[in-house]
């Protein structure tokens, strides 16, 4: 019989033990799957450690992938003020993605985002859990189909899930390091909104009452 092919991942990077730092170190080496190749750098999340609320994106942008910081393009100031407008507190949250290097195509001498594969979402997953047991939130913020798939698996589908608490899927890396298991919440995505054309005022107010939705998840 065939050896079964070898998928690859995360998993030999992430220190079992250790902070946040700790894993924003190691994980600035991740090897884990192809796509560190052409990014600039891995993009961990940023935030208080002692968020309440994590927010996981897609995977960082042209922007995000120069700065080494997710979060800090237009996607990121549209999230931004989404959440002030939802009346969540900024300076309290984590802010993360699914995928922490940048996958794009190029075009000329633009660099176009690329969807990342199941198989890239799999392998950088690990990294994901991690910060999550460190983080342990009361409320995990999903911002699209992406991170929803990170969390709940590839036939997860935000326009059925969105805007209302989701019980958290059974996640054994996470049984031990968490005695209470978050709400998630799946949302569009800020960059959804701003691809929302003549709709995107409507888009807007959509990811700012799911917002207000997650707000309201927190004890
Ligand atoms: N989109 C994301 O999903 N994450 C970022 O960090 C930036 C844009």
């Amino acid at each position: 019989m065939p050896a079964a092919p070898e998928w690859p991942t995360a998993a030999a990077f992430v220190p079992a033990t250790g902070d946040l730092g700790a894993l924003r170190d190691a994980a600035a080496g991740c090897r884990g799957c192809p796509l560190f190749e052409n990014a600039t750098q891995t993009v961990f999340g940023r935030g208080t450690p002692h968020a309440r609320m994590v927010l996981v994106g897609e995977q960082p942008g042209d922007v995000e992938d120069q700065k080494g910081v997710p979060f800090v393009g237009p996607a990121g100031h549209l999230l931004v003020q989404a959440l002030d407008e939802a009346g969540v507190d900024r300076g309290s949250v984590w802010v993360t993605n699914a995928v922490k290097h940048f996958k794009f195509t190029t075009r000329g001498k633009r660099r176009i985002h690329a969807t990342p594969d199941t198989f890239e979402v799999a392998a950088c997953r690990p990294w994901l859990v991690a910060e999550l047991a460190r983080l342990r939130p009361e409320v995990v913020v999903l911002l699209g189909a992406t991170a929803g798939k990170a969390v709940f698996g590839p036939s997860f589908r935000v326009t059925q899930s969105r805007g209302a608490p989701l019980d958290w899927p059974d996640v054994p890396e996470l049984a031990t390091a968490w005695e209470r298991r978050p709400v998630a919440l799946a949302t569009i995505h800020p960059s959804a909104v701003l691809r929302a054309g003549d709709a995107r005022a409507e888009a807007y107010a959509g990811l700012v009452a799911d917002l207000r939705v997650a707000g309201g998840a927190l004890s």
